[in-house]
């Protein structure tokens, strides 16, 4: 299988070549990026080719033409851009993405696009179903909405070229996916990263941990390992499993508060020497959402997946408890002096 991973130097991108390198001998990959740095210790394997190219520069058509199946997995995916740079969020998340689907379409390639649990809004269902819940934004003026907007259309638009002109297509949606290389942890800025780098760079930087709205919002946090087993499962497609479904991957065990996550960080970074006496110094602190990330932020209030759909077609569950998903994290970090 000829595999093409466009963003493939990014938090997902580099697990899954990582996975498909050791694992998947007879699939031959092409990663596009505009950088290679998360996966430089990979190129020199000869079942991956890598461009360096800005897709919204330039045409990638020709690659897409080559390859079995495309995975675009470049976008931008930080809430504080979607408030800051909403039109550079659809240019590289819409634009460029539905490019590449319309030249999949055109060349009769399978397309595995990266959705998002933020297609579900403030969907105020206990869990989220892939065919029943709403999907639900806020006024225009709120324009962290555009992100999910922008999915939720190229969703549409994928569901749509399926059934017109039959598009062997799947859809998956990201809850909350966790593990080392996530985000920068050198930039401790306010919403410089998702919120495990982010809380991580705080401390390593001995600024105090913010608590957006006082950090009642719940999310449902998945190990990396889990989300690549299932993406491994959805690119294999045995018996088309995975043909035109839209899944649901994350971890409903792995519920919990933004509140309860930073002094679960917290507390854990102090097990490592590497950290300790810097997380002993950090405070938790609250800070409005306006005062955090602007007036255009809105937030999600609960987010937990329902998986059945996952468990059932794919065979496959997550099995990695958030603190032993933080604990590699910081192992990663800091060693793994961690005091078990
Ligand atoms: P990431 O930011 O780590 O990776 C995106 C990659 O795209 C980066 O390596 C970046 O350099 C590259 N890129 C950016 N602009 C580019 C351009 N113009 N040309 C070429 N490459 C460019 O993000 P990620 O966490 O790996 O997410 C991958 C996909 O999954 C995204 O579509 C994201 O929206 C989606 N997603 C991720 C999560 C998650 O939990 N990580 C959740 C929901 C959805
Ligand atoms: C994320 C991003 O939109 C995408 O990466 C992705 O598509 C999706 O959700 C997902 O991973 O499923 P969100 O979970 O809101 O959105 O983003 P984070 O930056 O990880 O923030 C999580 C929560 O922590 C938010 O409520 C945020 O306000 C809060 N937070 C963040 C703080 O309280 N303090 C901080 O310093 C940072």
């Amino acid at each position: 299988m000829k595999i093409l991973v466009v963003g493939g130097g990014g938090f997902i991108g580099s697990h899954l070549l990582e996975e498909i390198l050791k694992s998947c001998r007879d699939w031959h990959v092409t990663a596009i990026d505009i950088s290679g740095n998360k996966i430089s210790h990979l190129l020199t394997d000869e079942n991956i080719d890598f461009f360096e190219i800005d897709i919204i520069r330039d045409s990638i058509e020709k690659y897409v033409k080559n390859c079995d199946v495309v995975l675009p997995l470049a976008a931008i995916a930080s809430p504080a851009v979607y408030v800051t740079d909403p039109l550079r969020v659809f240019e590289l998340d819409f634009e460029a993405n539905l490019q590449i689907v319309k030249w999949a379409v055109k060349y009769e390639k399978r397309v595995i696009f990266p959705s998002t649990s933020e297609v579900y809004g403030m969907c105020e269902d206990e869990e989220f179903r892939e065919d029943e819940s709403n999907c639900v934004t806020g006024p225009i003026c709120k324009q962290r909405w555009i992100y999910s907007c922008s999915k939720q259309m190229l969703d549409r638009i994928i569901y749509a070229h399926g059934l017109k002109n039959n598009l062997n297509y799947t859809l998956f949606r990201p809850f909350n996916w966790i593990g080392p290389k996530l985000d920068d942890i050198s930039n401790p800025d306010n919403g410089s990263s998702r919120v495990v780098t982010q809380f991580l760079s705080n401390i390593i930087h001995g600024k105090d941990i913010k608590l957006v709205d006082g950090g009642n919002q719940i999310r449902s946090f998945t190990d990396i390992s889990d989300a690549i087993a299932a993406l491994i499962k959805i690119i294999k497609n045995e018996n088309n499993c995975a043909t035109q479904q839209i899944f649901n991957i994350g971890n409903p065990h792995n519920q919990v508060s933004i509140k309860n996550l930073a002094h679960e960080i917290l507390e854990l970074a102090k097990k490592y020497d590497a950290a300790r006496s810097l997380a002993e110094k950090i405070n938790i602190v609250e800070i409005e959402p306006h005062e955090y990330y602007g007036k255009g932020y809105q937030d999600v209030s609960r987010r937990v997946p329902f998986i059945k759909r996952a468990e059932t077609l794919l065979r496959w569950k997550p099995v990695v408890p958030l603190k032993e998903s933080l604990g590699k994290i910081m192992d990663s970090l800091f060693g793994a002096n961690y005091l078990r």
